[in-house]
């Protein structure tokens, strides 16, 4: 470890804060936790203690000259990037401006269509022309995930006034794909490629993790800290590598998404996520390793009514996925989990994702006694047949029925689903999690989509839309 990782400058002056005797004349009402509900002081103190803002010697994220510079530096020189921003409203924020700072109104832009919203969101902000691509289809886990050179060189070929290229990577389960192929053949166009890396901040430690896309090409890479690190929630770094990106609109743009008032909280925690990815060793590694393993197999034997898919080069060793059997759907299983307070990341129709922390956090055996107990409910459990969901076809390349200027000038009606097939979408309906559009905003609505939501709700699938259930606003 270089010896300046052991530093935590941020955090460190959070410290030096709490030690002085202060008063505060200054935001936030709380005043560093004396003035606050009884109910939730307890709770709350130390935390409000460190709950600053832009006082001497705290430094301002948007104009960071002091500690904050200090500890995104150490972030840049840990990740390797050329240039690391901290994020505190989530990497949707960082995402935004990314989009927001590579497009311009009317530019074509090549992106997977399994994106999170965010993306989508930026699209229209900046008034884009989106070219979408299907991902692959990958037998082993029977997902569509990632893409590949070919198809993004055709459609490049095809698109060659595209102005970027935005993908995911890893998918929501951890599944990677050959990056730097995709980002030597995107830097041909020499245009930049934004990977939104929300699921991989943890891929700097090295094998077994899969490389992060920091290393194999992108320009502009967001991750979402507090996903598969320990930050806090919200928390993300933006790391920007070469010449490609205009880095005074990228800061122009993170002062449009960011709060004005940054949590030192979260800012804090990105510097000790930072700080403890770095103090990680090879022999926490194989500890983590051993504890995987043992985790695997508790779970793997668990139960006949998942099998545990197994996990490749392709896959981050910290998700796991189970499929679910005997008649079961992943929601149904997800909730008997649930009701044994073991909380998976998310369900799908046929599957359950569960994610893993860096460091070994549970007794195997008292895992082991809950999964017993689960699988005895789920025995006594009435077995419904699996409501299959149509999964509609989507062309190789799309673009949107109407585009966005068009859309900011319609009005929209709510329809219910029976009406919806054949008109264009008005909202994008959102499974959450994943957050990843079934049907985006701006395209022609098929049956086998209407078939699809109508089947994911009976499933109990939950959505972001808030009249899901009765139908969906068209133009
Ligand atoms: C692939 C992907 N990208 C972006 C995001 C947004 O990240 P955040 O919650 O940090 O804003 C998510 C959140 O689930 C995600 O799964």
């Amino acid at each position: 470890m270089n010896p300046s990782q052991h530093k935590m400058p941020l955090y460190e002056a959070l410290l030096n804060l709490k030690k002085e005797e202060s008063y505060s004349f200054h935001v936030p009402g709380h005043k560093f936790g004396t003035v606050f509900s009884e109910s939730g002081k307890e709770l709350f103190q130390s935390i409000l203690e460190v709950d600053a803002t832009e006082i001497a010697g705290l430094d301002d994220l948007h104009a960071a000259k002091g500690v904050i510079k200090e500890a995104q530096e150490l972030a840049s020189q840990f990740f390797e990037s050329d240039d690391t921003y901290f994020l505190v409203n989530g990497t949707t924020s960082g995402i935004l401006a990314a989009v927001l700072s590579v497009c311009r109104p009317g530019d074509t832009v090549i992106v997977q269509r399994n994106c999170h919203k965010s993306i989508l969101h930026g699209l229209e902000l900046a008034g884009a022309q989106p070219v979408f691509l299907m991902p692959d289809y990958e037998k082993d886990t029977g997902r569509y995930s990632g893409v590949n050179a070919e198809i993004i060189n055709e459609a490049l070929k095809q698109h060659s006034e595209a102005s970027a290229v935005f993908l995911t990577y890893p998918d929501y389960f951890g599944r990677v794909f050959d990056m730097k192929r995709v980002c030597e053949v995107v830097h041909n166009y020499h245009i930049p490629v934004v990977v939104d890396e929300a699921h991989g901040v943890h891929f700097k430690l090295g094998l077994p993790f899969p490389p992060s896309a920091i290393d194999l090409g992108g320009d502009l890479i967001i991750q979402s800290a507090h996903k598969m690190a320990p930050a806090m929630t919200m928390a993300s770094y933006l790391h920007v590598k070469g010449e490609k990106i205009d880095q005074s609109r990228l800061n122009y743009y993170l002062q449009v998404f960011q709060s004005s008032s940054p949590s030192y909280p979260l800012m804090a925690s990105l510097d000790l996520a930072r700080h403890y990815l770095a103090s990680f060793t090879q022999a926490d590694k194989s500890n983590l390793l051993t504890y995987i393993d043992g985790l695997r197999k508790v779970w793997a034997e668990a139960s006949s009514y998942w099998g545990l898919l197994p996990g490749g080069y392709l896959d981050d060793p910290l998700k796991l996925t189970l499929e679910a059997r005997g008649g079961l759907s992943g929601f149904q299983v997800a909730e008997v989990l649930e009701a044994h307070h073991l909380y998976p990341e998310l369900a799908t129709e046929k599957q359950v994702l569960l994610t893993i922390g860096l460091t070994p956090n549970m007794n195997l055996h008292k895992l082991h006694e809950r999964l017993e107990e689960v699988n005895c409910q789920l025995k006594k459990q009435l077995k419904n047949a699996t409501i299959s969901v149509d999964q509609p076809l989507f062309p190789k390349f799309q673009t949107l029925d109407i585009d966005y200027a068009e859309m900011s000038l319609r009005s929209s009606e709510f329809v219910e689903w029976r009406y919806a097939a054949n008109r264009i979408c008005a909202e994008a309906v959102i499974p959450y999690p994943p957050g990843i559009p079934f049907i985006l905003k701006g395209e022609r609505v098929s049956k086998e989509q209407v078939n699809g939501v109508n089947a994911l709700l009976r499933q109990g699938a939950s959505f972001q839309n808030v009249h899901v259930e009765r139908g969906i606003w068209v133009f």
